[in-house]
């Protein structure tokens, strides 16, 4: 018998342009996206925040569910996001409709309620499922701890019903007490037969979910070990045969030179012209010095201590000695962006920094800067080092997780052998750092390997074909067992 076709509810804390901090929101945009193109039955859930009104047509009351758990009665609101792909948003006054981003308020500080929040998400999602209707999902694939209680929801309720857990970052777990989780409509017995680990969204999710993945097949190795597990490093590997790695793809309909309507000139491998006008521009912009001959450095990140941008600020200095230029644009930890402004102020013609989150402007450093910063403790995929390919943007990356899958350091003769696209490094040290990018500094001046670098980058394609085949497989697994 084969495989019935799958209908797939896909639930995240953010899709964008509805919600967006990070990657995240970026790969629920564009995969579903994907995933429709191939043929495959999916709809979108998300949490009905502020900022997703203005994105969604045609938003109508499609459900109501009475009496979920913990949470009185709630409505989901249907319609169609401007990718044209069915989205229901799940409508809480009281939990989400409030300013601010979807984690944290106006000055970063985590909403005290995230975990109550995130579980009203999974209860719909559950709620979903069982309810039949016109329309109801054979898979739930749900994304990083906001959706990860549905597995423990679902099994049991609606037991026909697959689910898939893909870890997008495993940092971020969502721990909560056996109290909370019973409260959030928890089964009991689940809970028993959890053990003595660490409980929270995740970990109940890594251990119930039909299937896993992680976001490249680096980071699905690294999850099983201490150093990459944050903890949960058993739990993967106890499930070490359902949990795999997809490299995340980029929507080049968004992110390529050709046609970014965020920059006022466009560009390809062919004609690099107009990288130099963005350049330019971008210098102008962040009213630096505008001596293009200088190479400039692009930072556009979340500031957190993943990023280990706290590497570039000790290495600054130097940086900017041997010749360099500086940009950034980022929000997050407070450290790390007085580290930023400090430099800013002491070095105004040099280094630029925007603390804010900028949509438009990540494209316009994307493009106009030369080099791309990304020297991460750890990375379950990253994108920005595939958008910097893609827009002639060497990267330098720390060799973990997804970088190590997607940057290839094949020094200065695999450069004109088509193979090197960027500089890695292993050791997280300023001095690591810095000698990666001091190689790329140093090269920079030498146009022809300079551009052949470049163009090496642009050609590389990761687009979502490959991966969404490999999402559908997992589908297909599911729905055989
Ligand atoms: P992560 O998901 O860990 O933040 P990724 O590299 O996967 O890292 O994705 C980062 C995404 O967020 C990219 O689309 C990047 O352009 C975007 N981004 C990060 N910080 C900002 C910011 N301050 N303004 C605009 N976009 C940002
Ligand atoms: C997470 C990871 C990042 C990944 C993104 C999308 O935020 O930190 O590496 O690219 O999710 O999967």
């Amino acid at each position: 018998m084969s495989a019935a076709e799958p209908r797939v509810l896909f639930v995240s804390s953010e899709i964008f342009p509805m919600a967006k901090t990070g990657g995240l929101g970026d790969v629920a945009a564009s995969l579903p996206v994907a995933l429709a193109h191939s043929g495959v039955d999916i709809r979108l859930m998300m949490p009905a925040y502020p900022s997703t009104f203005e994105h969604v047509r045609g938003l109508a009351v499609d459900r109501h569910f009475d009496d979920v758990a913990g949470f009185g009665d709630i409505d989901l609101l249907g319609g169609r996001t401007p990718s044209d792909l069915r989205i229901w948003l799940v409508v809480c006054r009281r939990l989400y409709d409030r300013p601010g981003g979807p984690y944290h308020d106006e000055y970063g500080n985590q909403w005290p309620d995230n975990l109550e929040r995130f579980a009203l998400l999974c209860q719909a999602a559950g709620r979903l499922a069982a309810d039949g209707g016109d329309w109801s999902p054979n898979v739930v694939h749900a994304n990083d701890f906001h959706a990860a209680l549905i597995p423990s929801l679902l099994n049991g309720r609606a037991s026909d019903v697959k689910t898939l857990l893909t870890i997008h970052n495993a940092l971020y777990q969502g721990e909560a007490t056996r109290e909370q989780l019973r409260s959030f409509g928890v089964p009991s017995q689940r809970l028993e037969r959890f053990g003595s680990g660490k409980l929270s969204f995740l970990s109940l999710g890594v251990q119930q979910a039909g299937l896993l993945n992680a976001v490249s097949p680096t980071y699905a190795k690294e999850l099983q070990t201490p150093e990459y597990g944050c903890g949960l490093e058993d739990l993967f590997a106890a499930r070490a045969r359902d949990l795999s790695g997809i490299l995340n793809g980029v929507d080049y309909e968004l992110w390529d030179p050709g046609h970014d309507p965020h920059l006022a000139h466009a560009y390809s491998d062919r004609n690099l012209a107009g990288k130099a006008s963005c350049k330019a521009a971008l210098l102008e912009e962040m009213h630096l010095d505008t001596s293009l001959s200088a190479p400039l450095i692009g930072i556009v990140s979340r500031l957190t201590w993943q990023k280990g941008l706290d590497l570039v600020i000790r290495s600054a200095e130097h940086l900017l000695t041997a010749g360099a230029r500086i940009v950034v644009l980022g929000v997050g930890e407070k450290s790390l962006a007085h580290g930023f402004r400090d430099l800013a102020d002491r070095h105004p013609d040099r280094v630029g920094a925007r603390l804010e989150h900028d949509e438009a402007l990540a494209h316009r450093i994307i493009a106009g800067a030369d080099i791309f910063a990304m020297p991460s403790r750890f990375e379950p995929c990253g994108l920005s080092q595939l958008y910097s390919l893609r827009y002639g943007t060497v990267p330098v990356v720390s060799a973990v997780g997804g970088l190590a899958d997607s940057v290839v350091d094949a020094g200065e003769r695999g450069i004109a052998e088509g193979a090197t696209t960027g500089f890695a490094f292993t050791e997280l040290t300023p001095q690591a750092f810095l000698a990666a990018a001091r190689k790329a500094i140093g090269l920079y001046p030498n146009r022809a390997l300079w551009q052949a670098l470049q163009r090496n980058g642009m050609r590389q394609d990761f687009g979502w074909d490959r991966s969404a085949q490999s999402y559908r497989e997992l589908y297909g697994r599911l729905l055989s067992t």
